[in-house]
């Protein structure tokens, strides 16, 4: 165990007291403390987050925008302050810009549907993503594709998992309407230039949606610094509860921007002959919202907020570190995605092991890891497996854990092989 690392951040980090306050991590799985390494499929919530949710619904549960009642104006004012404290959290300009929506994916599907029918994307036009992005980054824009005629094109990868800039460049013809490009990959860790892809976008007058769902936990997003139109992410990647994310656009674009569903709370007014939208952000906010998921949303903007993040960052990048090192040297193993630029997920392959038995074999000791395409099926043929195993730490991950894993490994790769 390298000591020195342990001390000097764990000094700017107390971790053991950020652990005191996510219930779970005391769990046993398998008669085994539990290791918990899937944290780029969900991350645990902190007790404050719990709380949030519980004092909703036994104290302040109401519809929003529609009472004059106690608990609806309650709820609403919890849910507004959400919001507010969303855009605080990305640096957007006005919370007009903040539209709550399920998650990324939704945002996604927000972002292609409404862009279609608002003419912004149409047959022959085309969108550039990226050989290193979530199946929710592709699917939705095949959908429009093939109901519009709009194309996509792609982004390569290079062999350590960076984008390709320089081919990013000679992709733009004069049909580019939008790059939509993944903040940080799941599978392979890249945190991307987004500064950069948004320079180069926009000198050739193409807007940016970025996927910051891997990002928001880990990242400090400024959605302004970046430069980005449109960033997308998702509560339960940040500590949050799932079935909530956000769907952040500029203001100006968001006001040309056609509705992505109808119905109520949405409206000005409405006849059989024409309907008229209401102003932002309510025009994209269709029926009840998930009200006590906004309000876990703050809360866990909150339990982030009260942070030093930048010493958050310096602790995970340690443990990827750490990790990576001890990883590298079992032999016949492979790290997919060895980017200079690395968030907190390391995904491996071993030689004539399969990833799903490696998974298996450590859900026995407690240790839960991802195994399997992660989404990115493409990014997995990008690299000529058909799958990985993937453990992604966040900040409440400790050295210790990583030595049992790597232990624990090593094990099973005895037994297997
Ligand atoms: N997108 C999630 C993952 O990477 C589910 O595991």
């Amino acid at each position: 165990m390298a000591e020195d690392v342990v001390e000097q951040s764990e000094k700017a980090f107390d971790v053991q007291k950020i652990r005191s306050e996510f219930l779970i991590l005391s769990l046993k799985v398998n008669g085994k403390p539990l290791v918990y390494f899937d944290n780029a499929a969900t991350t645990q919530k902190p007790r404050e987050v719990i709380s949030a949710i519980k004092d909703f619904y036994e104290s302040e549960n109401g519809n929003i925008h529609r009472g004059v009642h106690y608990l609806s104006e309650k709820a609403t004012e919890l849910y507004e302050n959400a919001r507010e404290e969303i855009k605080n959290f990305i640096n957007a300009k006005s919370s007009k810009e903040i539209i709550f929506t399920r998650g990324t994916t939704e945002s996604i599907n927000l972002a292609a549907t409404a862009l279609c029918r608002g003419g912004m994307l149409k047959a022959d036009d085309e969108v550039i993503i990226s050989n290193m992005e979530h199946h929710s980054n592709i699917v939705p824009w095949q959908i429009i594709c093939n109901e519009k005629g709009v194309r996509l094109k792609v982004i390569p990868v290079t062999d350590e998992g960076d984008l390709d800039l320089e081919a990013f460049k000679n992709l733009f013809t004069e049909k580019t309407k939008l790059v939509s490009v993944v903040h940080v990959s799941n599978t392979l860790g890249t945190i991307n230039p987004v500064e950069e892809i948004v320079r180069i976008a926009h000198e050739r007058g193409v807007p940016v949606l970025l996927d910051g769902a891997q990002a928001a936990a880990h990242v400090q997003i400024d959605v302004r610094k970046i430069g980005c139109d449109y960033y997308v992410f998702s509560g339960h990647k940040m500590f949050g509860p799932t079935g909530i994310g956000v769907f952040y656009g500029k203001e100006e674009l968001l006001e040309k921007l056609p509705p992505y569903q109808g119905g109520g709370d949405m409206i000005k007014n409405v006849t059989f002959e024409k309907t008229t939208y209401d102003d932002l952000p309510a025009k994209f906010e269709a029926g009840t919202p998930n009200i006590s998921g906004g309000v876990g949303l703050g809360a866990a903007v909150r339990f982030l907020n009260s942070l030093d993040r930048t010493a958050v960052a310096k602790y995970e990048d340690e443990l990827l570190r750490y990790a990576t090192e001890k990883l590298k040297v079992i032999e016949g193993l492979r790290i997919i995605g060895e980017s200079k630029n690395k968030s907190s997920v390391i995904s491996f392959v071993v030689d004539g092991v399969h990833p799903y038995d490696i998974g298996t074999l450590l859900d026995a000791k407690g240790i839960a890891i991802r195994t399997g395409h992660h989404c990115t099926q493409p990014t997995m043929e990008r690299f000529g497996v058909s799958s990985t195993a993937r453990a992604s730490f966040a900040l409440y991950n400790t050295f210790e854990e990583v030595d049992y894993f790597v232990d624990s490994l090593r094990k099973i790769l005895k037994m297997l092989r």
